[in-house]
């Protein structure tokens, strides 16, 4: 069976860059858990927060997991808050492989400074605190994973690469 394989990590990790890649590289399909969101409901994520809550988005996510249950020859990201149910966690690794990726708290600034469609960050406290502050309560959910990937420094084409590899030891049958 073509197992699924799944990103966590980080808003600015590139779950979604690398997912989108790895799974043209395997031929399978793309999942992207927030796009699916926003499709669902006809609203962006920022208006999910704003009017419904973080408690409601994060029912949201929970139910379109399980419905993600069965699917094969898939490469799913997910929001970066997907891991912090239990239910959650417990979701993924039913669905497949889980991969985490990672990176150091400035690069992940660098890379988010200009976005302003992660509810998470706005506020007054400064982007690095906010981002550390996020990763540091969710270290141990992230660390609940398969394999865990540093991106700092990485291209695009050097993550999806170690991905492969790995994605291919450990579910592809030598012939
Ligand atoms: C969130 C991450 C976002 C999105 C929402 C909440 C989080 O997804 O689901 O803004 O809790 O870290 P990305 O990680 O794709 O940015």
């Amino acid at each position: 069976m073509a197992l699924p394989i799944i990103l966590t990590g980080p808003m600015g990790s590139g779950k979604s860059s690398v997912g989108r890649l790895l799974a043209e590289r395997l031929g399978y399909d793309f999942v992207d858990l927030d796009a699916l969101l926003v499709e669902q409901t006809g609203k962006s994520i920022n208006r999910i927060f704003a009017e419904e809550g973080e408690t409601a988005f994060r029912e949201r996510e929970t139910e379109l997991l399980a419905s993600l249950t069965g699917r094969e020859r898939m490469v799913l990201a997910t929001g970066g808050g997907a891991v912090i149910r239990e239910q959650n966690r417990r979701l993924l690794h039913a669905l497949g492989l889980v991969a985490n990726l990672t990176a150091d708290v400035s690069e992940l600034a660098q890379r988010l400074a200009q976005a302003d469609d992660r509810p998470l960050l706005q506020g007054k406290q400064p982007l690095e605190a906010r981002i550390a502050g996020i990763m540091a309560e969710r270290e141990p959910f992230y660390a609940d994973a398969d394999i865990r990937i540093d991106t700092t420094g990485k291209t695009l084409e050097d993550v999806t690469a170690q991905l492969l590899v790995f994605y291919t030891e450990r579910c592809i049958p030598k012939p």
